[in-house]
């Protein structure tokens, strides 16, 4: 019998440490995973297309009634859409981005934005650029056959200059 007693012993300690950990690490679980668990901002990878908030008009940036900046984006194998996107530098930019099939990671070059397109869910991430210049948006995550060729292209412009032109009004840089 105190055999038997000392294995409840261990197992309610194993118990313990697993819960603890959690507990205390829990911030670290991969946040767009948990929110879809949650199920806050789930969205229908299947009909991105066809209706709501990532349809391709909505899709780049737009500014809302407040003044402040949202840019949509949708990955999908193997584009990030739009290909290419204009920001003003200064002001925060929030990005909502989900996936219409596997698991992306939009990174932007030379920062530490780093953002995860999950099916299913869609991500936030609030960006900044406090000066002009240009960066590419590779992907970050394994995604298929065609992930190495995967990218869209960040244009972070002067504040007076955004948008430059009506062809760029939406955020998204005119043919060049
Ligand atoms: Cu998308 Cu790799």
């Amino acid at each position: 019998m105190p055999r038997r007693v000392h294995q409840v012993g261990f197992f309610a300690a194993v118990i313990l440490i697993v819960l603890s950990i959690l507990g205390t690490r829990y911030q670290e679980i991969d946040v767009p995973l948990l929110r879809s668990l949650q199920g806050h901002n789930r969205i229908d990878p299947l009909t991105l297309h066809l209706s709501g908030e990532f349809v391709e008009g909505n899709l780049g940036v737009k500014q809302d009634a407040d003044g402040s900046l949202t840019l949509r984006m949708l990955a999908e194998q193997y584009f990030f859409i739009p290909h290419c996107v204009v920001v003003p530098a200064g002001i925060p930019v929030h990005l909502r981005i989900t996936s219409a099939d596997a698991v992306h990671v939009l990174a932007v070059t030379g920062t530490d934005y780093k953002v995860t397109a999950v099916p299913g869910a869609v991500s936030d991430a609030s960006m900044e650029f406090t000066r002009p210049g240009e960066y590419d948006m590779p992907c970050h995550e394994f995604c298929g056959a065609g992930h190495y060729a995967m990218r869209s292209r960040l244009v972070v412009v002067p504040r007076d200059q955004f948008p430059l032109t009506e062809a760029e009004e939406g955020g998204r840089c005119a043919a060049r």
